[in-house]
């Protein structure tokens, strides 16, 4: 069971949920189960959302993994998508408008900003964390700082478990 304590400040949250993220995944020694956690407590704490989750690498190609929202699409291509972009290029990726993205993949029609980090194991580009949210440039430097410190929390977890 997991306490969840919400602040009235937004900034306040950003940093509740890398702590959060931290304390879930302590002692945590299954990917799935981690991820999925992770998912949610990215949901509850970061406001205006309307998807947070995982694309794993497997054969050369993105797979979903873990997420809150809508169902998804359930493969992605390397360098396809922001989701493919991010993982080919090993660096996070902050889109403040999808539609002026060539080649966003729609997976929600009311996402209108996204943020993907890229995880890391061993050194190479295991998946990645992908946000969606309905408004436009959600996500600013605070917002991107507290996402890519979750980003290194999960990459150091994910290097603990078998995927
Ligand atoms: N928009 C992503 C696809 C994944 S969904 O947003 C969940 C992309 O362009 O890669």
């Amino acid at each position: 069971m997991h306490d969840i304590h919400k602040s009235e400040s937004a900034s306040e949250n950003l940093g509740i949920m890398v702590q959060s993220v931290g304390g879930m995944l302590t002692g945590e020694d299954d990917a799935i189960s981690g991820l999925a956690n992770v998912s949610s407590i990215i949901n509850c704490y970061l406001g205006d959302i309307n998807w947070a989750g995982f694309y794993l690498l497997k054969n050369g190609r993105l797979v979903l993994g873990p997420f809150q929202g809508l169902p998804a699409c359930t493969r992605i291509e390397l360098g396809k998508g922001v989701c493919g972009t991010a993982a080919s290029r090993a660096e996070s990726m902050v889109i403040d408008n999808v539609h002026e993205f060539e080649g966003h993949i729609a997976c929600d029609g009311a996402s209108n900003s996204e943020m993907v980090v890229p995880l890391f194991r061993g050194g190479s580009v295991c998946g990645v964390l992908d946000v969606d949210s309905p408004v436009f440039a959600r996500f600013g430097s605070d917002e991107a700082e507290a996402l890519n410190k979750v980003g290194k929390i999960v990459s150091d977890f994910l290097e603990t478990v078998e995927l």
